[in-house]
């Protein structure tokens, strides 16, 4: 993975807690990591390893997971560009909390815990957003779960690309976000891939969405939660 500090530098402007930061404290955390790659599939994190090591994305995608019993997949959160994992076992020393996926071929920059810390207590306004961002992810969490437990699939499905729209900052009337498989999105909803399609197909043809190749388009002004 070939990126310059220019490059990089764009990408934290737009992540939620390094959009902040000035240039020579970019360039203190870029120092501080490795810039790897991985290709999809492959995991980068299991659930329940120790963690010693925070990963912000610097290109692709990936899925955060977890596995109930038979192997069933629950899907906690699509993530990309700009976004990071890893944090949770860094910060409380506990083991990896889910799995992350490769869903595309992606490239991190790869921090070891000590100097993350370090880098904190160095830098507390980083810390600050930090913790903000944790609390927003909380937020959205127990929106998913009111989501989850109050609304048919329609509801859960449009729910769910809200939350997905909300978090990369898009919220006007008609609004595309990358398409996801029925699979995933099954496994974000706790559903089954066929009655995602069909739910799909129905959302579609009442036009509250578009599916096109490789997006999806909201019609926000239709679409109802509740
Ligand atoms: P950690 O527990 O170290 O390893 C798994 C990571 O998945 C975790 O840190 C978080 O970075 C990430 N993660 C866990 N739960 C969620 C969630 N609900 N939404 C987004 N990311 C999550």
């Amino acid at each position: 993975m070939n990126m310059s500090l220019k490059e990089i530098e764009m990408l934290f402007k737009r992540s939620p807690v390094f959009s902040g930061i000035g240039r020579d404290d970019i360039v203190d955390l870029i120092r501080l990591g490795d810039v790897r790659s991985w290709s999809r599939g492959s995991q980068i994190i299991s659930e329940g390893e120790q963690g010693e090591a925070l990963y912000i994305i610097l290109s692709g995608k990936a899925k955060v997971t977890l596995y109930g019993e038979g192997g069933k997949e629950i899907v906690l959160s699509m993530i990309g560009e700009g976004d990071f994992f890893g944090e949770m076992s860094l910060l409380d020393g506990e083991p990896r909390s889910a799995n992350v996926e490769v869903v595309r071929d992606i490239g991190c920059l790869v921090i070891k815990r000590t100097n993350f810390l370090d880098y904190l207590k160095e830098h507390p306004s980083v810390a600050v957003q930090l913790l903000i961002y944790q609390t927003m992810r909380l937020r959205e969490a127990d929106r998913k779960i009111g989501g989850l437990a109050l609304l048919g699939v329609c509801g859960r499905i449009a729910h769910t690309f809200i939350g997905i729209a909300r978090k990369e900052g898009k919220g006007s009337d008609v609004v595309s976000i990358d398409r996801i498989t029925h699979e995933d999105i099954a496994a974000m909803i706790g559903s089954s891939r066929e009655v995602v399609s069909r739910a799909l197909k129905k959302m579609s043809e009442e036009g509250y969405i578009g599916v096109e190749k490789d997006t999806f388009t909201l019609y926000m002004g239709e679409i109802d939660e509740h």
